[in-house]
């Protein structure tokens, strides 16, 4: 018998986004977003270029009350109208996961109602199946600040990891070019606007990992490699600048080239009965329109479609893990009050850990 509708407040304070939401999950299985407020700190870190997380934690605490109380008024119901309660419980800086997961638990205690502790990755996984229908298994590219993965998504809670990176994750390493050529945090956006007026051609930068067996990602050399550049150029001009962020951007989008159609040809055999295999990306670097128009062109000549939300549920937020708590409710998977959280929390629990891993997950 299918689930009856649910409406399931959702909270996400796992690094710099303070957000809460309200999605319904009708019993056909549709989602519909009745409210997704999210609250940057961008601003809050940028003097320090990068995510402090005391700071983070502290604006979490300050700030994620009001935000719930604001996604109800938005949503015109009350904590009395929900079904549920999920919050992000990792992986993540733990100050914030414990601000979100306590105050969910809180809730949930006092209004007596279902808790769900999310992953902050099966979140991200499952937001295609918010938008329309999508079934699985299907294949996930997650590039964010804090994960670069690729995921066989085959189900609610079952997850095959068949690449990570072995250092920085790709938002990582946009940001640190970013910093390296002076540019503010975050600098993904900065890089690609600039590489836009830049020669990709001017410098090979290396491709890493390109050609290895796997689908595994490594991004620090490239990182290295912008350094030396930049030390020997200096001082730079614009147009120094803008030809360093073209080529590394040309860098990246080979790599990922390499990477994703090795990924794309181990779905197809695994899975040779999937008639349309599809690919999702997700993530803050998925806006990333060099990066999109190159996945784009793999996802044709290899017979996949392609899925990238739109940026503002790619992004952190508090709608897909809502989403995700009303997936695992209707599948009766609540969890205790006694749940934890763990700055740490490999969707697939068989995935080893890779030596070096730089990144949360
Ligand atoms: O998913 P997200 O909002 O937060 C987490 O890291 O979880 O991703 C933020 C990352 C930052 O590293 C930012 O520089 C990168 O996404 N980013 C971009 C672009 N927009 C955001 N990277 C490349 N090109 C962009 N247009
Ligand atoms: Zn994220």
């Amino acid at each position: 018998m299918a689930a009856p509708a649910q409406t399931i407040l959702g909270i996400e304070t796992s690094c710099d986004e303070t957000a809460a939401a309200l999605v319904r999950r009708h019993a056909d299985g549709s989602g519909e977003i009745l409210a997704n407020i999210v609250l940057s700190q961008i601003e809050d870190h940028a003097p320090y270029g990068g995510v402090v997380p005391e700071i983070a934690a502290r604006a979490h605490a300050s700030h994620l009350d009001r935000l719930i109380v604001a996604a109800l008024a938005e949503a015109a119901i009350t904590l009395d109208d929900i079904d549920g309660i999920a919050a992000t419980a990792g992986p993540g800086l733990i100050g914030g996961l414990l601000v979100g997961l306590t105050t969910a638990k809180a809730l949930a205690l006092a209004k007596n109602k279902p808790l769900a502790a999310i992953n902050h990755l099966e979140a991200h996984a499952l937001t295609p199946r918010l938008l329309g229908p999508l079934e699985f298994p299907y294949l996930l590219l997650l590039i964010s600040g804090g994960h670069t993965q690729i995921q066989i998504v085959e189900g609610v809670g079952r997850y095959r990891r068949i690449g990570t990176t072995i250092d920085d994750a790709l938002g990582e390493a946009f940001d640190k070019t970013a910093k390296l050529l002076g540019l503010p945090y975050p600098g993904g956006p900065q890089v690609e606007a600039l590489a836009r007026q830049g020669n990709p051609k001017r410098f090979d930068f290396p491709r890493p990992l390109k050609g290895r067996e796997g689908c595994n990602f490594s991004f620090s050399g490239l990182k290295t490699a912008i350094r030396e550049t930049v030390e020997e150029l200096r001082p730079l001009t614009q147009t120094d600048i803008a030809d360093i962020c073209a080529s590394f951007e040309a860098a990246v989008a080979e790599t990922m080239r390499d990477r994703l159609s090795r990924a794309l040809k181990f779905f197809k055999d695994e899975f040779p009965d999937v008639r349309q295999p599809v690919l999702v990306v997700a993530g803050g670097v998925a806006a990333n329109k060099t990066l999109k128009s190159s996945f784009e062109n793999i996802c044709r000549r290899l017979g996949f479609n392609l899925m990238v939300p739109p940026a503002h549920l790619c992004t952190d937020n508090a709608a897909m893990v809502a989403w995700a708590g009303a997936e695992r409710l209707a599948l009766g998977l609540a969890d205790p009050l006694n749940a934890t959280a763990r700055a740490r929390w490999p969707l697939d629990p068989q995935a080893k850990r890779l030596t070096g891993a730089g990144v949360k997950a």
